[in-house]
């Protein structure tokens, strides 16, 4: 059976060309560990992670590779920097459209006395930045939120939240996970303070790879999450203070680190405009397609405007965890049906219990594909 892969909001698949030879090149040919060997092997990986931390400062318009912090993913990249900057009494504000990655852990700071506001959204998932002002009080410090809402694809308005969260003088962390490698995301234009990635997404790196960049103020402050060697300072007991081993406890995921580097070197070399106009193409023909059938609902922004690749459709009358099992069954499309770990997007999106039925694109998928999709769909509904 043919097989089209539509859940690149999820992973991305394929990944970049280059990033499984560049992972195997590693294993196969290095080997060796970071900041802990004085042999050549070890010197050429410790280049590599350097410069892959300066691809990634360059990519965000970020100044200061040693504040790029490696992760094993987006959701350790929030834990690390919310459980690490949070405290009792802080006051934190959200938007309704954030994924649990957010969600979760700020609901388990409320044990130590971290509590937060909530800014609704409007039904198609975008943000009225002026309501975050009715919500700041003696206690809030920071805004924390998503840059596009994995539900239905909206892009919040980041830049106009920066501004307000400098005005009054908040934290501004940003969930690049939707975003990062889809579009350009400007540490400075966004007035950030820390800007959190996935490297499996749209970044098309490996699983088991993410990360966050950290104004040199914040990195000061941050508690350590976790401690242990890091190659440095290794007759001292106490974790180094200087960035990243501060943050970069143990040995690091030295593949994924190869492999996310290939990924960045595809990105720039092709254009990250470049990518999205190919993708968008392809979106706007499938919202068009879409637009003519029957008894389905366009969840979110029904154009190509200020949204990323992830389209959501209700089948009202039928169950959209079938449709999507069924788009698999029979003709070989990859979806995801649910929640996708976002039930307040839902509730905003009028889509809480019965989720919605998700496909998101990437670059490599074509038209012919989306033609496909559309007839499978007029099929199934
Ligand atoms: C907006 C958003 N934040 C966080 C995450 C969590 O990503 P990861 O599983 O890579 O930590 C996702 C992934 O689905 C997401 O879409």
């Amino acid at each position: 059976m043919k097989r089209v892969y539509l859940d690149n909001g999820a992973t991305s698949f394929p990944k970049a060309p280059g990033v499984a030879e560049s992972m195997m090149d590693y294993i196969m040919n290095n080997g060796a560990n970071v900041g802990r060997g004085i042999y050549e092997s070890s010197f050429q990986a410790e280049n590599i992670v350097y410069e892959t931390r300066e691809k990634l400062a360059k990519m965000f318009h970020f100044h200061e590779p040693a504040n790029v912090v490696f992760t094993k993913n987006i959701t350790e990249s929030l834990n690390i920097v919310l459980k690490g900057l949070l405290t009792k009494n802080d006051h934190v504000i959200v938007s309704s459209m954030e994924h649990n990655a957010v969600m979760r852990p700020l609901n388990s700071l409320g044990k130590k006395g971290v509590s937060f506001s909530r800014i609704q959204c409007n039904q198609v998932g975008e943000l009225n930045p002026q309501d975050i002002l009715r919500q700041v009080n003696g206690n809030t410090r920071a805004v924390v939120m998503t840059h596009a809402s994995n539900v239905c694809g909206t892009i919040l308005n980041l830049e106009e939240v920066g501004k307000i969260c400098k005005d009054k003088g908040l934290m501004f962390i940003v969930d690049a996970a939707q975003t990062a490698g889809f579009m350009d995301v400007d540490f400075k234009r966004l007035n950030a303070d820390v800007i959190a990635f996935t490297g499996h997404k749209s970044l098309l790196g490996p699983q088991g790879m993410g990360g966050f960049l950290i104004s040199d103020d914040l990195a000061k402050v941050i508690e350590t999450f976790i401690e242990g060697g890091t190659g440095s300072l290794s007759d001292k007991e106490i974790q180094p203070e200087y960035m990243p081993d501060k943050l970069e406890a143990g040995t690091q995921n030295i593949p994924g680190i190869y492999g996310l580097n290939a990924a960045l070197e595809y990105l720039e070399k092709r254009g990250i405009e470049n990518l999205r106009s190919i993708e968008m193409n392809l979106v706007q023909e499938f919202l068009d397609g879409l637009r003519k059938i029957n008894g389905i609902e366009v969840i979110g922004k029904k154009s190509v405007n200020d949204r990323t690749g992830v389209v959501s459709i209700d089948v009202p009358g039928k169950d959209n965890a079938d449709i999507s099992f069924r788009l698999n069954d029979e003709y070989g499309i990859s979806t995801r049906c649910g929640m996708h770990c976002a039930p307040s997007a839902h509730e905003t999106l009028g889509t809480f219990p019965r989720g919605t039925v998700r496909f998101s694109f990437s670059h490599f998928n074509t038209l012919e594909e989306v033609e496909y999709t559309l007839e499978a769909i007029k099929k199934l509904t």
